[in-house]
């Protein structure tokens, strides 16, 4: 099925001094020069503005500022034609530890930018993730599609299936103009040092043991950020309103598997890391069928080598030591009382 063209020229990227965020701005400035960006990031302990520093000035504009502030969003939306939303409180363990700021930021932050859509008819697009449905067996063949049912684990990924589920009520009842992305975990550079592959990496170039939740068995689904910004940028252009797309690029690996690589990629032997507590409801495996977001829009991925895409992470992390050192300890202190 053919979808219409959208050609935005003036788009707004909340959380866009965040990981996946500001590589989807390197994305569209590299690739689609006829457009400008307002990124709207509120400069959380997760936001830098050094990821999107050096990008040229008459492209990209950063605004400080909440998804939550109503106000902000009155005077900003207005002269831009859509909105893709990545801002979020994105970290599992940190929800477990205190799940008061996702339900702010990921449901009423959605909420608020859903009305100033509506308020301003722009376009929405909601970036979201795979974990609403829940988790799979290990032995299990199935992956997620499009229509399985939402069952998230953990306060972040049910704040995450809240906000999907706004999106589809002010599409059908407003007419908000939206679309959905649901996407399996990423890797690459910008990375916050919390999450668990440049976590690993860090470790190591510090001299210190990876840690490794559980029984390492656990299964997640790696797409390079590069392939995630590409599909947005289709979902975006020529997505059908109000449709929910999966993306993924068929990487399953377990934990352990994948430490394994980045211990051998980084001259150490296999054996060297820590088991650590497990993550309370931690989910097993998840696993993303793509199909209709390959076959309806004719997206595939690009990074495909994650032996590869793994060695470009780790140069990336050694090279901007710079970038990660400041923001280090107080994430091993923060995990350390956790007893992870
Ligand atoms: P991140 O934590 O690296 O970045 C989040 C950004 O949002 C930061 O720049 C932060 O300052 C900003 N932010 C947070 N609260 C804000 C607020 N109230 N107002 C304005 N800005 C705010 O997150 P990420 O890993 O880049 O994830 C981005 C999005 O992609 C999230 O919506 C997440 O659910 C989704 N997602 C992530 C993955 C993954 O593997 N990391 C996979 C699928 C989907
Ligand atoms: O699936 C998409 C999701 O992927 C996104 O929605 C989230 O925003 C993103 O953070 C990510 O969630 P995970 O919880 O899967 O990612 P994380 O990097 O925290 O952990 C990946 C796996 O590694 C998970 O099974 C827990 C495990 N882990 C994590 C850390 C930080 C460890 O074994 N050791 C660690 O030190």
């Amino acid at each position: 099925m053919n979808a219409a063209t959208f050609t935005p020229k003036n788009i707004i990227v909340t959380g866009g001094c965040g990981f996946i965020g500001s590589n989807f701005v390197h994305h569209v400035v590299r690739e689609h020069p006829e457009v400008h960006v307002t990124v709207l990031d509120k400069l959380t302990y997760a936001g830098n503005p050094e990821n999107i520093a050096g990008l040229p000035e008459d492209r990209v504009e950063l605004v400080v500022g909440d998804i939550c502030d109503a106000d902000l969003l009155d005077r900003i939306v207005p002269g831009h034609d859509a909105i893709v939303h990545y801002a979020a409180e994105s970290h599992n363990d940190n929800s477990i530890a205190d799940p008061r700021p996702f339900l702010r930021t990921n449901v009423e932050g959605t909420f608020q930018l859903l009305e100033a859509a509506r308020r301003h008819g722009v376009r929405y697009h909601h970036v979201s993730t795979d974990e609403v449905y829940g988790d799979l067996a290990l032995d299990d063949p199935a992956r997620f599609t499009e229509d399985t049912p939402y069952h998230p684990s953990s306060p972040y990924s049910s704040t995450k299936a809240a906000s999907d589920q706004l999106v589809r009520a002010w599409h059908r009842t407003y007419g908000v103009a939206a679309t959905i992305s649901n996407c399996s975990n990423n890797y690459g550079p910008y990375q916050h040092v919390e999450k668990f592959i440049p976590r690993q990496i860090t470790n190591i170039l510090m001299g210190r043991r990876p840690k490794l939740y559980g029984d390492g068995r656990n299964v997640r689904d790696w797409i390079h950020t590069e392939d995630h910004s590409s599909a947005v940028w289709e979902i975006l252009t020529r997505g059908r309103l109000g449709e929910t797309y999966l993306i993924g690029a068929d990487g399953e690996r377990s934990n352990i598997d994948v430490l394994r690589a980045i211990l051998e990629r980084m001259g150490r032997s296999s054996d060297d890391f820590d088991w650590v507590r497990d993550r309370p409801g931690h989910d097993r495996r998840y696993a993303i069928d793509a199909t209709k977001l390959r076959r309806e829009l004719g997206w595939e991925p690009a990074h495909t080598d994650f032996a590869a895409g793994l060695d470009a992470t780790i140069a990336w992390y050694r090279e901007h030591e710079e970038w990660w050192r400041p923001v280090k300890e107080a994430t091993e202190a923060k995990y350390a009382e956790q007893g992870q």
